[in-house]
Formats: C-alpha cells, sequence, structure tokens
C-alpha cells in the first residue's frame, strides 16, 4: 500500500472510532476515474475507454442489530447522517454526501436485497467536483460495504455498478450514463476498458509501462451540468427518433448525412459527435492495445475538437490548456477534456520522457480564469472495487 492509501485508511479508521467507537468490522474501497476517450457515449449505447485511478472513496463498516444505519463523513468535519432503513429514506438537499449513502441503500432495497442497520464512516481523496467522478466511487464504495458486510456474493461488480447508477439516475436526479460507476467497480489494474455500454462487456487494454498518465485540474469547477447535461442527452435522443433507431450507436457516419434532412442543425452537430467519438473510441483503444501512441494522440485532438465545436462542452480556458499540453508533447502522444464538460479536468498520454516538460509548459503558461494554476496528477490505472480489510 502507498503512502497516500495508508493515510487514507488511518483516517477513515479514526473517524469510525470517533464517531462510532470501537473498530470497523473491514474497510472496502472504491476508486475515481478518468475516460481517455468515448465522451458522451455511454447514454447513446456507445463506447468509452476509462481507467480507474489511484484516488478512492474508503468506507469503514460494522453490522448493526437493528435497521438504522448511522455515517460519518470525515470529508465533511465528520458530519453524521443517520436514516432507517424500514423507512423510505428521502434525499436531504442540504447534505448532498449523505443523499449519495441513502439512494445507493435505497436502490439496494428496490432491488430485493435486505439490507441490515450497519455503522459506516467514510474518507476519500478523489478531488470532489473535478470530474474524477468522485461520487461514483462514494456510491460504489458503499454497495461494496453492505455487500461485503452481508456476503451478498450474487451481487456481482456490474450489478453493484447499475445499482449505483439507479441511485444518482432516480434518487439523487442526475441523468448520468453507467460509464462512472462501472469503471469504479471493475476496473483492472495497469489497465483501460473498453467498455460496449449496450452489452456492458468490457475488454481490458494494457496500458504501455512507459506511457504516462497525467490528470490535470483546470480549476474551473464544473458549472452548468446537471442542466447542460441532461440537455444534450436529450438532443442525442430526439436524433435517434429522428433516425428511427433505438440509439445513436446504432448509426455510422455515411447513415448520419444520409438521413440529415430535416433534423436541426445543432441536433446533428450533437448526433456527429456522438457517432464519431464511437469510431475514435474503437480506434483508440486498438491503437493503444497496439502501442502506437501517437496514433491515440491523433484521435484524442479529435475528439477535443468535436467536443468543442459538435457536442459544444468544452470553455475556452480548457480549450487552451489542452493546447499547452499537445504542443509539449508535441505528437508524441495526446491531450483532450475528460468527463462531462463544461469545466473540470484535462487527460493527456505521453510517453514518460516528456512529463516533465509538459508539466512545466502547464505551470508557466496556464491559469484559470480566476488566475489559479492547475493541478497535475500522475496517474496508474488501478482496480476497481473491493475489501481493502476484513
Ligand atoms: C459524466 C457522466 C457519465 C458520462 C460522462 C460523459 O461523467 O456521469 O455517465 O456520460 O459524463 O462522457
Amino acid at each position: 500500500m502507498n503512502a497516500a492509501a495508508e493515510t487514507l485508511l488511518l483516517r477513515v479508521n479514526e473517524q469510525f472510532r470517533a464517531a462510532h467507537g470501537g473498530d470497523a468490522a473491514l474497510v472496502v474501497q472504491a476508486p475515481g476515474r478518468v475516460n481517455l476517450i468515448g465522451e458522451h457515449t455511454d447514454y447513446n449505447d456507445g463506447y468509452v475507454l476509462p481507467c480507474a485511478i489511484g484516488y478512492r472513496t474508503l468506507v469503514a463498516a460494522r453490522p448493526r442489530a437493528d435497521t438504522l444505519v448511522r455515517v460519518a463523513a470525515a470529508d465533511f468535519g465528520g458530519a453524521v447522517d443517520t436514516f432507517d432503513l424500514a423507512d423510505h429514506p428521502q434525499p436531504r438537499a442540504a447534505a448532498p454526501w449523505a443523499d449519495y449513502v441513502r439512494g445507493m441503500a435505497w436502490a439496494m432495497r428496490e432491488a430485493g436485497h435486505a439490507l441490515r442497520g450497519a455503522d459506516l464512516a467514510i474518507a476519500g481523496d478523489v478531488p470532489q467536483g473535478a470530474g474524477l467522478s468522485s461520487s461514483a466511487s462514494l456510491q460504489v464504495a458503499v454497495g461494496q460495504a453492505f455487500k461485503s458486510l452481508q456476503g451478498l456474493d450474487a451481487l456481482d461488480p456490474t450489478a453493484l455498478a447499475k445499482l449505483a447508477q439507479k441511485a444518482e439516475n432516480d434518487f439523487v436526479g442526475c441523468h448520468c450514463g453507467i460509464m462512472d460507476q462501472l469503471i469504479s467497480a471493475r476496473g483492472v489494474s495497469g489497465h483501460a476498458l473498453l467498455i460496449d455500454c449496450r452489452s456492458l462487456a468490457a475488454s481490458p487494454v494494457p496500458l504501455p509501462r512507459d506511457v504516462a498518465v497525467l490528470i490535470v485540474e483546470s480549476r474551473i469547477r464544473r458549472g452548468l451540468v446537471d442542466s447542460e447535461y441532461n440537455r444534450r442527452r436529450e438532443q442525442c435522443e430526439a436524433a435517434a427518433r429522428h433516425y428511427g433507431v433505438a440509439a445513436l450507436r446504432d448509426l455510422d457516419l455515411a447513415a448520419l448525412e444520409a438521413g440529415a434532412a430535416g433534423l436541426a442543425a445543432t441536433t446533428l452537430r450533437r448526433a456527429r459527435h456522438v457517432v464519431t467519438e464511437n469510431a475514435r473510441t474503437l480506434a483508440a483503444a486498438q491503437a493503444l492495445a497496439a502501442g502506437d501512441l501517437a496514433q491515440v494522440g491523433r484521435l484524442m485532438a479529435a475528439s477535443h475538437a468535436s467536443m468543442r465545436d459538435d457536442f459544444e462542452i468544452t470553455l475556452p480556458a480548457i480549450d487552451h490548456l489542452v493546447e499547452i499540453l499537445a504542443t509539449a508533447i508535441g505528437g508524441a502522444g495526446g491531450a483532450r477534456m475528460t468527463g462531462g464538460g463544461f469545466g473540470g479536468c484535462v487527460v493527456a498520454l505521453l510517453p514518460e520522457e516528456r512529463v516533465d516538460a509538459a508539466r512545466q509548459a502547464v505551470a508557466t503558461q496556464y491559469r484559470s480564469p480566476a488566475g489559479e494554476p492547475a493541478r497535475v496528477h500522475g496517474c496508474r490505472a488501478g482496480a476497481g472495487a473491493g475489501v481493502v480489510v476484513a
């Protein structure tokens, strides 16, 4: 275990003792994620290529004899939320972190799992509001805690991810796709996962050893996310209806162009992003597996341009950050905005020997609109959710 993981384990155990007295029965973890390519394709039944990262949420847990769930959150000053599984838990808008826990318990019960009460403590180091899926990692970690406490072996990682998505969609109210939860539950160390979001089949794609993954926080907190996200989703669904297909995944570029008459220009551009992004994602997985980093870089550049021009989810400062990185990487890899958009992070894939130059370029040339420097994280693809201490 590295130093950061040990610190996090100490914090979650301390929080558990402070809130509940005595020791937890077990500690579980679920990671955040970074998506290498395949943006806004998951809810169109398409392809994504994320990897799990070394930042995670830990949950320390102990069963209770009653039906209460008492949760203490180390990252929110030790705030405690208590709810009764015997009631229908209600969202508490004042404490969004608690809604991810309540929502996960609700989704598991809705699916027929007879949950018992538990004392929980939570601590995480996934940067919040940065587009690295801290909320999906929290939901999956809470689900993993209930699963491990109660031996719910039938609940495989894919089922857990689907319940976490249901919690987000139907309890928290964000109409996200399945990518974040699925990679948090199923990540493979040293690999990205090519996920088919229709069948949920996932193929691990090894990340070459001498290739670095950099996550660069723009320091622009994601704004407008829910409204713009949901609007993009509606536009994609409208386009699919226009073409008479179940989802945009079912179109290629030729079919898109052939049937475009009568479709609003903006909707057509949204659909074109999804159709071309699916093709780029499949091509990038192949190129990565073949160790062709230059080709992956070209596809990442095209993905960013498509998000900027067709899907319109980037911001000028983010476009600038991508240009700084692309120039420093110089064709030996690539960079693009990652995640839902309107702020958040840029991801770069590059040969190890170019990392210092890329960091230097970002440090000297980039400031957020509020004047802040970017934060750069070197990242290794990690494993999905599981038990840390039993
Ligand atoms: C957010 C959502 C995901 C996905 C991405 C965009 O992270 O939670 O389901 O749609 O945006 O690719």
